[in-house]
C-alpha cells in the first residue's frame, strides 16, 4: 500500500505548512511541542481517516462496500487505536522484566492482537488457538472444541489470552480452565470488547478495551458469517442482515 507522503489536498497542505511554521517558532514566538505538532500533523495528513475524531468510516459512506449492512459506527478507527495503545502501555508496565506469551483466539482476535503487540514494550512471543462451539448453530453451548491447539508448551510461562469479545463468557471460561491445567506461571485475559449484560459464566477479564451494549457488532476482526473482519472500525450490523440468515440477536454465532 502506498503511504501518503504529503497531504492530498491544497487546503490540508496549507494546514501542515502552518503547523510546521508554528513548530519552528516563527510566528509571534508561539511554540508548539514537538509531539503535539506531530499529532496534529498526522491528523491533517491522514485527512478523512483521522481528522475530527471521525475515524476511518469509508466503508459505510454511501457507495462503500458495506454501506447497506452497517447500522451505525460504534467505535471509529481513531478511538480503537487510542485505546489499544493505552492497553499496550498498561500491559507493558504489568509484565516488566517478564517474558509474555500472548495467545490469540482465532480468527476474531487477529486484528486486535496484531495492533496490540506493536504497542508492547516487553519480551513477547505469540501463539494461537482456534475453537468452535458444539451444538445447535443458534446458541453458544459453552462446550468448546479446540480445532487448533497451541504450538508450544505454556508450562511456567506468563500467558495472556487475547480475545475479540466476551459475550456470554462461556468460551473464555472453558479456555481459561484448559490453559490453567497446563501450569502457566500466570494466566490473564485481555478482551477488546465486553458485553457484560449478556454474561452467563463468570469470567474475570483482566484488561478490557471497551464495554459495549448488547448489539451484534462487526469489524476490526469481528465477523458475521466470515464477513466484515477487515473493516477498520467496529459497527453495529443491521438486524435484517442476520435475520435474513435465520438467526436472532440473542442467539448469534459467528465463525470466531
Ligand atoms: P461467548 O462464549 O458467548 O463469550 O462467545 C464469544 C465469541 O462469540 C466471540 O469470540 C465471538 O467469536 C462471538 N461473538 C460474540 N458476540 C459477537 C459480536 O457481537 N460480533 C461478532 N462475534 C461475536
Ligand atoms: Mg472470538
Amino acid at each position: 500500500m502506498r503511504v501518503p507522503a504529503s497531504p492530498s489536498t491544497p487546503c490540508l497542505r496549507k494546514v501542515v505548512e502552518f503547523l510546521d511554521t508554528i513548530q519552528k517558532g516563527a510566528i509571534l514566538g508561539l511554540k508548539m511541542s514537538r509531539s503535539a505538532a506531530r499529532e496534529v500533523r498526522e491528523l491533517a495528513v491522514t485527512g478523512d481517516y483521522g481528522a475530527g475524531g471521525d475515524g476511518d468510516t469509508r466503508a459505510v459512506r454511501p457507495g462503500g462496500a458495506f454501506s447497506e449492512d452497517i447500522k451505525e459506527v460504534l467505535l471509529c478507527a481513531d478511538a480503537i487505536r487510542k485505546r489499544v495503545r493505552e492497553l499496550g502501555a498498561e500491559i507493558t508496565a504489568d509484565y516488566a522484566g517478564k517474558e509474555l506469551v500472548v495467545v490469540g483466539i482465532l480468527k476474531g482476535a487477529v486484528v486486535f492482537l496484531s495492533d496490540l503487540v506493536r504497542s508492547l514494550d516487553c519480551t513477547t512471543k505469540f501463539d494461537f488457538m482456534a475453537v468452535s462451539s458444539y451444538g445447535a448453530s443458534t446458541h453458544t453451548s459453552g462446550v468448546v472444541r479446540i480445532t487448533k491447539d497451541l504450538d508450544d508448551s505454556i508450562d511456567g510461562k506468563h500467558v495472556l489470552i487475547i480475545e475479540d469479545v466476551v459475550d456470554t463468557g462461556l468460551t473464555l471460561n472453558y479456555l481459561r480452565g484448559v490453559l490453567q491445567a497446563r501450569s502457566p506461571a500466570s494466566l490473564r485475559i485481555c478482551a477488546l470488547l465486553d458485553k457484560p449484560s449478556r454474561r452467563r459464566a463468570a469470567v474475570k477479564v483482566d484488561y478490557t478495551g471497551f464495554e459495549i451494549p448488547d448489539a451484534f457488532v462487526v469489524g476490526y476482526g469481528l465477523d458475521f458469517n466470515g464477513r466484515y473482519r477487515h473493516l477498520p472500525f467496529i459497527g453495529v450490523l443491521k438486524p435484517e442482515i442476520y435475520q435474513s440468515n435465520g438467526r436472532n440477536s440473542s442467539g448469534l454465532t459467528s465463525t470466531r
